[in-house]
């Protein structure tokens, strides 16, 4: 048993889980460094959005994967906030990322194999000195299969919802709660139906509902299984 030994957490799990939140606490805590993969995935969608890949309703996914030789995510972590913010070719857009919009186009961008490819290949790279919390959908199963420790996380549809709508009200967006689950059911439909990496709970992963734990809960218990696969 080493002391120093450095692992990899994968978590897994439907949006608006908590997953990023316990996660970056996670990080916090061992001092690994932390990657929130739905970042770069909204990236991708926020730069199609701006290039035009998306009209309306229609996604023009050839022009889309012709352009993504020049879309360049990135991390940088900011000391004020405690969290690596996303950058797209070097801007930040750590808040534009969250908007319902893209949350409302994301699944679809993220179901392209190209976007698909690129952004795990990236994230295979982050993760060679291993000290890395990862949070997504495959990584368990596609990202990272040989992870330490790989946990999957659930909560009811309407407590995933409340969260997302909180956290949006604060920000002071003008949301309706019934929007937001909307779009919370349809992007599980979407995730979980998807041909490429679907949302699937990799067979070794640890499931954790949270719909009835609080936040201190949860991560008492995330960090007891971290120090337990990082002593084994
Ligand atoms: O975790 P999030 O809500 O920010 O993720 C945004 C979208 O990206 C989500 O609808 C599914 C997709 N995603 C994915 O397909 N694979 C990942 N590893 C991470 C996110």
């Amino acid at each position: 048993m080493s002391q120093n030994k450095k692992i990899i957490v994968a978590i897994d799990g439907f949006s608006s889980t908590g997953k990023s939140t316990v996660a970056k606490e996670l990080a916090n805590k061992l001092g690994y460094v932390y990657v929130d993969t739905g970042a770069m995935y909204r990236m991708v969608a926020l730069y199609a959005f701006r290039n035009n890949c998306i009209d309306d309703n229609t996604f023009d996914v050839e022009k889309l994967v012709g352009l993504l030789d020049q879309i360049n995510v990135n991390f940088i972590f900011n000391e004020k906030v405690g969290f690596a913010e996303a950058y797209l070719n070097d801007v930040n857009v750590e808040s534009e990322i969250r908007s319902l919009q893209i949350s409302g186009f994301v699944s679809k961008v993220a179901s392209v194999s190209e976007v698909r490819a690129k952004l795990v290949e990236i994230q295979k790279r982050l993760g060679q000195q291993k000290g890395l919390v990862m949070d997504g959908r495959d990584i368990g199963t596609v990202v990272f299969p040989e992870a330490e420790l790989k946990l999957f996380m659930t909560a009811s549809a309407r407590t995933r919802a409340q969260r997302r709508y909180d956290e949006l009200i604060a920000k002071g967006d003008d949301v309706t709660f019934e929007a937001i689950l909307e779009n919370v059911t349809s992007r599980d439909a979407q995730d979980t139906s998807r041909k490429d990496s679907p949302l699937v709970k990799a067979e070794d992963a640890i499931e954790i509902d949270n719909s009835n734990l609080t936040r201190e809960e949860q991560f008492d218990k995330i960090y007891q299984l971290a120090l337990t696969a990082i002593q084994s």
